[in-house]
């Protein structure tokens, strides 16, 4: 049974996975990686900063010590920061608003389950910040997905049951943790159609809210 919901944030319920694909682009560019792709972007989803950057460098034979590594991903970072200056309301995606108003109404708590350090930020910029009861995010862990510790330090912020809780991401890496957290997962957007995924939905706009009722 259903008693709360935890959000994954870039993807689902911001367009921020856009901003990190040009941030990694324009890293990339800069140390001749001209052939970085969505795709390349899309495994990006739903892992930590450092093991994104691996994926990245896939893509290059060049060999970078861990202190290189950590500048690389810092300068990524402040790509990335500096586009989210513009952020706002208008940024967040189709359907997350009614949906966690409709949450809000039918008395589901609602925690963010979220990799990004950003992620506080980012809440505040769009003005979702106070409408979600938990944050836990990169700055409360120390495993990334596909590893569940973010949705389980989420659950036990609300004081929750892991198996009452209900997942929604758009990375792999995600559904994966959801279902090794114990969780029930819906799988939104690129990864719609991860067999995994107790629910699917193209975004939340079109999410059919009786799924909340599964046993
Ligand atoms: C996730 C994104 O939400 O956050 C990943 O899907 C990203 O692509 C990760 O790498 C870490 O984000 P940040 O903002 O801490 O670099
Ligand atoms: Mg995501």
């Amino acid at each position: 049974m259903i008693k709360a919901v935890i959000f994954d944030l870039d993807g689902v319920l911001v367009t921020t996975d856009d901003l990190h694909f040009e941030a990694w682009k324009k890293l990339g560019a800069e140390i001749g990686i001209h052939n970085f792709t969505k795709e390349d972007n899309v495994r990006q989803r739903g892992i930590g900063r450092m093991e994104s950057l691996e994926i990245l460098l896939e893509k290059t034979d060049t060999v970078y010590s861990e202190e290189e590594k950590i500048a690389l991903a810092e300068k990524k970072n402040n790509y990335y920061k500096a586009s989210l200056e513009s952020l706002s309301q208008k940024d967040v995606l189709p359907g997350a608003l009614e949906f966690l108003a409709f949450l809000k109404e039918h008395s589901y708590p609602t925690a963010l389950g979220s990799a990004s350090k950003n992620a506080p930020l980012i809440l505040e910029k769009t003005g979702l910040f106070d409408k979600i009861d938990a944050i836990a995010c990169g700055l409360d862990v120390t495993r990334s997905k596909p590893d569940p510790q973010v949705f389980l330090v989420a659950a036990d912020k609300l004081g929750v049951a892991y198996e009452n809780c209900l997942v929604v991401e758009d990375s792999d890496a995600g559904i994966e943790a959801a279902k090794k957290g114990g969780m029930y997962a819906l799988a939104v957007g690129a990864v719609k159609n991860n067999p995994d995924a107790d629910f699917s939905a193209d975004d939340l706009s079109t999410l059919d809210y009786s799924i909340l009722n599964a046993d």
